[in-house]
């Protein structure tokens, strides 16, 4: 990861440098210290491309001299504006423009550490890249920037709001980094694998086989499973940081009661080829993404023990590959869920719905959460409905489903809340069994939401359908093309604003 740190304002004697410019402002000490020590190239070449500090906006001057190597000018509107969200995204445009240096410092003063530390989050995850299967690119090809300081006025303070915002940019590495993870490397056993290696943060990681699903009776998840040789896993991971766990007790060497916790279960379809009802070759290889629901579940729960958030916690994950082979299921089959309900498979490609079935019956029976949040690459329909820029959303609970949208608006993981109802329930209705898993082509994500609702026991519940936005086809602000990590920041965010202390 970039290397960040925070200093005090000074003009840099080398490198490249960031200067931030705000809307009807006057330049900053080192905007002044900068031009001056250019012989004034920096008024000069503002002036000349009439540059607006609009948020977004850039000016570059390549060799500006004083031994720098380049000035950036990154205009952020209107600086009583600024929030978290578009700090990051200042940070973001900042180490865009500084990719061919390896090093720069970005003078952020007149920013609140907590902005400050918003601007290098920004920067950390505008700057990810997946590069572990690359073994001849050159190095001159490659991105540079490796250290970037960033002066702020109390550095000490922006270096502590950093060090609680790093864990969240941190789990959204971690999400991207197993989305991106190819299919034959990331199969259930591994991922689970890649859970318990966040025990160290202080989770507490179980992982469920093959042999004790079956005893517990998760006939719809297995159901998915059979047809590959890769088995199935569920992992259950906990965060107990209200209650204490291990860490903290109440004094009397007791641990503290544990407060219901809030549920997060993911969809981790490592490879979904469709099944026996499978997908057409064009684009299959995207389906290696279908865990991304999943990888954001595990990227929560490490942002949420990294930065030691006050409050319990559990993350549960569904983790099955959907092949087609003489052991698959078949459509027709109708298999028995964990809750007891039967399920007509009718399309064996409408399997996150199935998996999810059991894990979301099994995290209410276990745990009695306060709610439950499920997030999934569901419905190709979803993508259609909503595209690329808000992940639809389903809640039961009004409450929820306001403190969702809204911290989408402060995280820009952008939802848009959809409907449920009983007519689209009813569109699920069975002739042999209790349920069908697909309706027909109209209100694709809606039904699959109505199916995820009847393993739903009267808690507050929300579902999040991120098959449009778990994958990046172009770079944005903050995200570069490739795995989102869509959930992560969001998720992190409702938990911080609503359920700590
Ligand atoms: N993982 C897919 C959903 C998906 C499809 C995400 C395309 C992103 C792009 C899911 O398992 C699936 O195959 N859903 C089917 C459901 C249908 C059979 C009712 C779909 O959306 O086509
Ligand atoms: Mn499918
Ligand atoms: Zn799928």
């Amino acid at each position: 990861m970039l290397d960040i740190s925070f200093a005090r304002p000074a003009l840099p004697k080398s490198g490249a440098l960031v200067l931030l410019a705000a809307e009807g402002e006057e330049p900053d000490a080192i905007q002044a210290a900068a031009d001056s020590a250019t012989g004034g190239a920096v008024a000069r070449v503002l002036e000349a491309t009439e540059f607006k500090p609009k948020a977004g906006k850039t000016c570059t001057i390549l060799a500006p001299g004083a031994g720098l190597s380049r000035i950036v000018v990154v205009g952020i509107g209107k600086r009583a504006d600024l929030t978290p969200r578009t700090a990051a995204e200042a940070g973001g445009t900042a180490a865009a423009a500084l990719q061919r240096e390896p090093a720069g410092a970005v003078a952020a003063a007149r920013l609140t550490p907590e902005l400050a530390a918003a601007l290098a989050a920004g920067a950390a995850l505008r700057t990810y890249r997946f590069d572990r299967y690359r073994t001849t690119e050159k190095a001159e090809d490659r991105p540079k920037l490796a250290r970037l300081a960033v002066f702020a006025d109390d550095p000490a303070a922006a270096n502590e709001a950093w060090g609680t915002r790093r864990a969240v940019v941190e789990g959204a590495r971690l999400a991207r980094d197993l989305v991106s993870e190819p299919p034959n490397v990331l199969t259930p056993a591994e991922l689970a694998e890649r859970c318990r290696g966040l025990e160290p943060l202080g989770l507490k990681v179980e992982v469920l086989g093959p042999r004790e699903m079956t005893k517990l009776g998760f006939g719809a998840l297995l159901g998915v499973a059979q047809g590959s040789a890769n088995e199935p896993r569920m992992v259950i991971m906990h965060w107990l940081g209200a209650s204490g766990g291990t860490a903290a007790n109440n004094g009397k060497g007791k641990r503290a009661r544990a407060a219901r916790p809030l549920a997060f279960v993911g969809k981790g379809v490592t490879f979904d080829t469709g099944g026996i009802s499978i997908k057409p070759a064009q684009g299959m290889e995207d389906m290696k993404f279908d865990m991304a629901g999943a990888a954001a579940v595990i990227g929560l729960m490490a942002a949420l023990a990294g930065r030691r958030a006050r409050v319990d916690a559990v993350g549960l994950v569904g983790l099955v590959e959907n092949m087609p082979s003489g052991t698959a299921q078949r459509p027709g089959d109708v298999v028995k869920t964990y809750s007891g309900q039967t399920v007509e498979v009718i399309n064996t490609d409408a399997e996150g719905r199935l998996v999810l079935a059991d894990v979301l019956w099994y995290c209410q029976e276990k745990f009695d959460p306060r709610c439950i949040i499920d997030v999934a690459t569901l419905t190709g329909a979803m993508v259609v409905s909503l595209g690329h820029d808000y992940a639809g959303f389903f809640s039961n609970d009004d409450e929820l489903a306001q403190r969702l949208h809204a911290a989408g608006e402060a995280t820009g993981e952008k939802l848009w809340r959809m409907p449920l109802a009983e007519s689209y329930d009813k569109l699920i209705k069975s002739d042999i069994a209790d349920m069908k898993n697909v309706a027909g082509r109209p209100a694709g994500a809606i039904t699959a939401a109505q199916f995820l609702q009847r393993f739903v026991n009267g808690k507050p519940w929300a579902h999040l359908d991120i098959a449009g936005t778990a994958w990046a086809t172009k770079d944005s602000t903050v995200v570069p093309k490739g795995a989102t990590a869509f959930g992560v920041r969001l998720l992190d965010r409702l938990v911080a604003e609503h359920y700590e202390g």
